[in-house]
């Protein structure tokens, strides 16, 4: 079992299972008398244990095409599958458990409360679980351990670089642990430095957790961190270049397993 998890950690395997599909999906914005159309049939197949990274110029639609992929929109045209449910059918109570329970989302400028410290902040997502305080502060206090920030768990936002925001940021994403963390220009706010110290991070989640990543980006250099690279002009894909897994990040090919974070 370890070992059929380890080949599907740095291969690209055909028989993975399918988590997220977009089959023909348009999104057009009405302004007054006018229509833009942001996607134009869209077809995109999200597998578990990807790595997949979406590029493209400012207003080519990336992160439109992220708020569908993470089922924070619908679409005018086309179905979303999520784990086998048409989200259209779904209620948006019903949708909003299956999202929570699937995906974790980390944005470009962070999204942190800037009033509670960063134990309060990644503790937030687990406010509506019958789990009481303490057992949520410690399970938001072993996540921020993880992402390296154990000695900053006090500190609010403003308290906090750019980087070590954007880590509370992944803690707050994982503290549900959804097996899907979707980022959009997660590296967008900060120095290449840093931008790649948080990309190691989510290489790290990715192959020790099994955990499936989306990220969007405008940077190639943010790009090469994922198997998968998808290129969106105008709405549209126009590239989409797969790599084998162990071509990336060899030496930390032997991390991979199927513990969950
Ligand atoms: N709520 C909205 N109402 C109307 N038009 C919108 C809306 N959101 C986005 N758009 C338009 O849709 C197009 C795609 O926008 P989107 O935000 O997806 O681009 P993007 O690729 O993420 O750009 P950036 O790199 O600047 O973040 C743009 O032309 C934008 O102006
Ligand atoms: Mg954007």
């Amino acid at each position: 079992m370890e070992k059929e998890h380890e080949k599907r950690g740095h291969e690209p395997d055909s028989r993975a299972k399918t988590v997220i599909e977009l089959h023909d999906v348009w999104k057009t914005y009405k302004m007054g008398e006018s229509a833009l159309n942001a996607l134009k049939g869209i077809n995109l197949k999200v597998k578990e244990g990807d790595f997949i990274s979406i590029q493209g110029p400012s207003g080519s639609g990336k992160s439109t095409l992220m708020n569908l992929i993470g089922c924070l929109d619908l679409p005018d045209r086309g179905k979303i599958i999520l784990e086998g449910n048409d989200i259209e059918k779904l209620s948006e109570s019903r949708l909003a458990i299956i999202r929570g329970r699937h995906i974790g989302f980390v944005f470009q400028a962070f999204n942190l409360v800037q009033t509670l410290n960063a134990l309060e902040n990644v503790a937030l997502p687990t406010f509506f679980q019958q789990i009481s305080e303490k057992e949520r502060t410690q399970k938001a206090a072993e996540i921020l351990k993880r992402v390296g920030l154990e000695k900053r768990m006090r500190h609010t936002p403003m308290q906090l670089s750019g980087g070590e925001q954007q880590r509370v940021a992944i803690a707050r994403a994982l503290i549900n642990n959804p097996p899907i963390i979707l980022a959009d220009e997660p590296t967008g706010n900060l120095d290449s430095r840093t931008g790649h110290e948080i990309m190691h991070l989510l290489v790290e989640l990715h192959l020790k957790y099994n955990k499936t990543i989306v990220i969007v980006t405008h940077d190639p250099f943010i790009a090469k961190y994922a198997h998968k690279r998808i290129n969106i002009v105008d709405g549209q894909i126009f590239h989409d270049h797969v790599l084998e897994k162990r071509f990336l990040w060899s030496e930390n090919s032997n991390n991979s397993n199927n513990k969950r974070f």
